[in-house]
């Protein structure tokens, strides 16, 4: 029996019956739901720190703290019908803070961290009543559902970079999120030494030390953060992986190499996503550079898939 007549054997209405029904038929499937090694529908794409902060200072005329939850720039990845993510899990977005201003405090499900890039003195986080203190290089965990609202309170505008679980959290439709009761939430006790808060000089003085640190390791469920540092000319391949990463220049320079982009020279602040399974090579370009990477590694691990990686047969 050939395929026409199994077709030509099907009752009048068996489809439409099925559709009516809430099924859809296994054996006839619209697109293939498994296939043979991962595939991600993002791209490699790379943000400039210098567009942003040109975009977010023209916002600031017009955008206010009461009028937005947060003053921000998400980096979209550029794929048809997409809206939100960076990555399959995760999103990165440049935030922008003036003097004098607030963004309110709020908690959610989804986890959060921002790399500090500019900021002078007084700028802060308030996680769950510590206020923590934030300056060029810090990077500042915010765990899920715990309250966080930022502060301003210097003369020099504080840019950073935010990065969250979200689209991992919408996937899993497991989202909550809350306004602080007292919009702002004020400060219990203030501790610039919160484990929440990674120094960006203590990182420098490490990352000198070992070339690549883990940062605050299990600090968030989801997400894992290294700090990597490169001296000029040193290079490294990478073969795909299952993580899906974004990565964030903290001083100097360093050129990424990956199919699709070419050669890109990333500097201080620049942005860049590599989706799973990308082949893809780092080299420093500048005397000594120093880059965060956050990636979604630990969900991949706790679901045991790096060991398919390993033990698959082809
Ligand atoms: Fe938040």
């Amino acid at each position: 029996m050939t395929q026409s007549d199994t077709l030509q054997s099907v009752p009048p209405g068996f489809f439409e019956g099925l559709q009516q029904r809430a099924f859809s038929p296994g054996w006839a499937k619209k697109k293939p739901q498994m296939w043979p090694t991962p595939v991600s529908r993002y791209v490699p794409t790379v943000w400039r720190y210098a567009d942003a902060r040109a975009a977010l200072d023209e916002a600031s005329a017009f955008v206010t703290p009461e009028f937005a939850e947060r003053r921000n720039l998400i980096m979209v990845n550029p794929v048809a019908d997409n809206i939100y993510p960076t990555s399959r899990n995760l999103v990165a977005a440049y935030q922008l803070v003036l003097p004098g201003e607030t963004a309110r405090s709020h908690r959610h499900t989804p986890n959060a961290l921002r790399l500090i890039v500019d900021a002078g003195e007084s700028t802060y986080t308030i996680v769950n009543g510590v206020k923590v203190d934030v300056l060029p290089g810090d990077v500042v965990l915010t765990p899920s559902w715990h309250w966080h609202g930022h502060s301003n309170m210097g003369s020099q505008p504080a840019f950073w970079i935010d990065f969250l679980d979200v689209p991992l959290v919408q996937s899993l439709e497991n989202m909550f999120f809350e306004d602080h009761p007292d919009r702002n939430e004020r400060p219990v006790v203030h501790d610039p030494d919160s484990h929440l808060r990674q120094r960006g000089t203590l990182l420098e003085e490490r990352v000198r030390e070992a070339g690549v640190v883990d940062v605050a390791p299990g600090g968030l469920g989801t997400i894992a953060l290294q700090v990597s540092g490169w001296t000029e000319g040193q290079e490294q391949l990478h073969r795909p992986a299952m993580e899906s990463a974004i990565f964030a220049v903290m001083h100097g320079e360093v050129v990424f190499q990956a199919n699709g982009l070419g050669e890109v020279t990333l500097a201080r602040g620049d942005v860049i996503v590599i989706p799973c399974w990308h082949e893809y090579s780092i080299r420093g370009k500048a005397h000594w550079s120093r880059m965060l990477k956050v990636s979604d590694s630990p969900v991949t691990r706790r679901l045991g898939f790096l060991d398919v990686q390993t033990s698959r047969r082809m």
